[in-house]
């Protein structure tokens, strides 16, 4: 299978290295913590050009994080995931040898949210010595490989999005049940349009979609199986070797995530600020 989805284009200011054919660049010459607009537009049209950039070397504070995530878009507060109490925008993913904890499951960000975010900054604070790494995959691919007859399958469906699965486990009946009032299962459209690019994008994913609308969770299991599954091919995707002070910026509307969890009794902390999105359609 040829894979050549990228377009590597020349900027002034930065300079944009394609990770594969498929999806991800390297960015250099820039410093995160000094950025003016030529720059950040110039970021923004990478963004859009490669789905996840990726920058070494930035020496940034939490602040610093911050103010680089509002230069691109309006932050969200996570509703469930611990944060830092100084800068709430920022959720803090620390795994250590007494607490294991990784983002295993293919996933994009926060779907159970009306409008989901537009994408996410996560920032390598202590990375490992090995293992660890973080694999992306292009949604807009993993669309296109489906047969002819999938697509036509799934044009107008809708899945459903629940925050259940991934941060219900650890809550009593009670809380599940007041974070079901504010946070209800939402549908989103099982193939929804990039708002910028206009790109049809497979918008369903293993972490957060119950199912499909107007299935039973017993009919819709396969169709769902089968979906969720496109973002674990290899073509699809780019895999992302951490050091610190690093930073992987995705766009969470067309790309999803998998952390890989072999980086044994070592520590990796992570911290992440997240975009407002719009409503998928
Ligand atoms: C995330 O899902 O936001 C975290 C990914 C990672 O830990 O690499």
């Amino acid at each position: 299978m040829r894979i050549d989805a990228v377009a590597a284009r020349d900027f002034n200011r930065i300079k944009v290295e394609p990770m594969t054919g498929a999806i991800g660049a390297e960015v250099s010459n820039v410093d995160l913590r000094d950025f003016d607009d030529e720059v950040i537009a110039e970021v923004q049209q990478a963004w859009l050009d490669h789905k996840v950039l990726f920058f070494r070397g930035q020496d940034l504070t939490q602040g610093q994080h911050v103010e680089y995530g509002r230069a691109l878009g309006e932050l969200e507060v996570h509703p469930f995931v611990q944060h830092v109490e100084k800068h709430p925008e920022i959720i803090v993913l620390d795994s250590s040898p007494q607490s294991f904890l990784s983002a295993d499951t293919w996933h994009s960000d926060v779907t159970f949210r009306e409008a989901p975010p537009l994408g996410s900054v996560l920032f390598g604070r202590v990375i490992p010595g090995w293992g660890g790494d973080t694999c992306f995959a292009n949604m807009e691919l993993a669309y296109d490989l489906l047969d002819d007859a999938v697509k036509e399958q799934i044009d107008g469906m809708y899945a459903i999005h629940s925050y259940a699965k991934a941060f219900g486990r650890g809550m009593s009946e009670q809380e599940q049940a007041e974070a079901q009032e504010e946070y209800p299962d939402q549908k989103h459209p099982v193939v929804r349009s990039h708002p910028v690019t206009g790109n049809k994008i497979l918008f369903i994913n293993r972490q957060f979609t119950l199912g499909i609308d107007g299935m039973t969770a017993d009919e819709s299991r396969p169709l769902r199986r089968l979906l969720v599954r496109q973002a674990e091919i290899p073509e699809v995707q780019c895999r992302f070797r951490w050091e610190e002070n690093s930073i992987a910026q995705w766009d969470n509307r067309c790309t999803q995530h998998y952390a890989v969890p072999d980086h044994g009794g070592q520590r990796r902390r992570v911290e992440r600020v997240t975009l407002l999105g719009d409503r998928p359609f």
